[in-house]
């Protein structure tokens, strides 16, 4: 799983570029929507590294000449192109099959994800119009909080254009199974390389439903331990947002995360066998219409959609108490498709 972000961390750069190159038949062109932002830039740079990769097309509203004139200089095997206001989404967008959305505004401390809804939504809203119109093959990444609510928005959006695919929208949910790894590994003294915890629900607060019992290796913590494990992955962005201090959220680990994804669907579409990845999806296990579980990716997106294993009573019981939260985001979401 993962193997390009976690491959380039421990390798040089150009001998792993070298060695996938040439067993890769892909040239897909990516879009990044907001990438001149604070995660848009570091992702983009951690895309630009993937032979599977032959066209960066780089949208924003601001600086995107300034952001591609200086990736396009790097010698991977993507051409870099950079779009600048609505003008230009076509261009950006045109015979992209990944899309991967970071745009729109950040959380700053005292903040909620949903605080964020009133900026984000017609953002992402407007965004997703366009991938629906010039890609709407693509498969489309909302990093865009609060994605509880902006995956839902993009569904509609499809679904009134009539393209609508539920296999190719994803909400990534990535950063929270890199931080339940990060985490999980330093406190167990693991490889943190060979570590991997499932994470559920969807992405703010208590809907964030870590998978301890589910972690590989398997890891036992007292029942007070737990409890402080659970909370800390799910408050993770908020401890980001404060050390931050205004300056914004989560964006070097999210832009890791991004790359990861990214890189799980290319390899996925591709070809490449047993690729998982969790992500907010639209889904039937639960009675939130959407849900983040374990997906088995393959070359239309969703394969099959690997469901929830056996909880523990405490993660039935923290998924029982996130359901009505979870409804509530992908409601409000969808009420706003409906009526903008
Ligand atoms: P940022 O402000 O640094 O960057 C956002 C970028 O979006 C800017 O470059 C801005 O110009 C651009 N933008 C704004 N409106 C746009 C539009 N209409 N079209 C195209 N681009 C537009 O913010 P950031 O730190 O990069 O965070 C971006 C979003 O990602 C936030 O909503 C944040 O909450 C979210 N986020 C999600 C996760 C996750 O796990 N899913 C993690 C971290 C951050
Ligand atoms: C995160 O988890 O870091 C992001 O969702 C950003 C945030 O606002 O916490």
């Amino acid at each position: 799983m993962a193997f390009s972000v976690r491959a380039l961390a421990s390798q040089n750069i150009r001998c792993s570029v070298r060695q996938f190159s040439s067993t890769s038949q892909n040239n897909a062109k990516v879009a990044v929507l907001g990438a001149s932002g604070g995660i848009g830039q570091p992702m983009s740079l951690l895309i630009k590294q993937s032979p599977l990769v032959s066209h960066l097309s780089l949208y924003d509203i601001a600086n995107t000449p300034g952001v591609a004139a200086d990736l396009s200089h790097i010698e991977t095997k993507a051409k870099v192109t950079g779009h600048q206001g609505p003008d230009q989404l076509q261009e950006c967008l045109e015979g992209c099959s990944v899309v991967i959305i970071p745009a729109g505004v950040p959380r700053k401390p005292g903040m909620t994800r949903d605080d964020l809804f009133n900026t984000n939504a017609s953002i992402v809203k407007t965004l997703a119009e366009g991938c629906a119109k010039y890609c709407p093959k693509a498969m489309i990444g909302i990093i865009s909080n609060p994605v509880n609510s902006t995956v839902p928005i993009t569904t509609e959006v499809f679904k009134a254009a009539g393209v609508y695919d539920p296999r190719r929208i994803f909400g990534v949910s990535t950063l929270d199974i890199v931080r339940a790894n990060t985490f999980i590994a330093e406190a167990k003294g693991l490889d943190v390389g060979a570590t991997n915890c499932p994470v559920i629900g969807g992405h703010s607060g208590i809907t964030i439903i870590p998978l301890v019992s589910q972690c590989t290796p398997k890891v036992s913590f007292s029942d007070e331990d737990l409890q402080k494990m659970t909370e800390r992955i799910q408050n993770a962005g908020t401890e980001v947002v404060n050390a931050k201090a205004g300056a914004g959220s989560a964006t070097l680990s999210m832009a890791y995360a991004g790359a990861r994804f990214t890189f799980s669907l290319l390899e996925a579409m591709n070809g490449k066998q047993g690729v998982i990845e969790c992500a907010f999806v639209k889904s039937e296990l639960t009675e939130a219409t959407y849900f983040a579980s374990p997906l088995l990716l393959g070359p239309n997106g969703i394969e099959r959609n690997l469901g929830l294993g056996t909880l523990s009573n405490f993660e039935t019981k923290i998924l029982n108490e996130c359901i009505e939260e979870l409804k509530k985001n992908i409601a409000k979401g969808e009420e706003f498709a409906a009526n903008n």
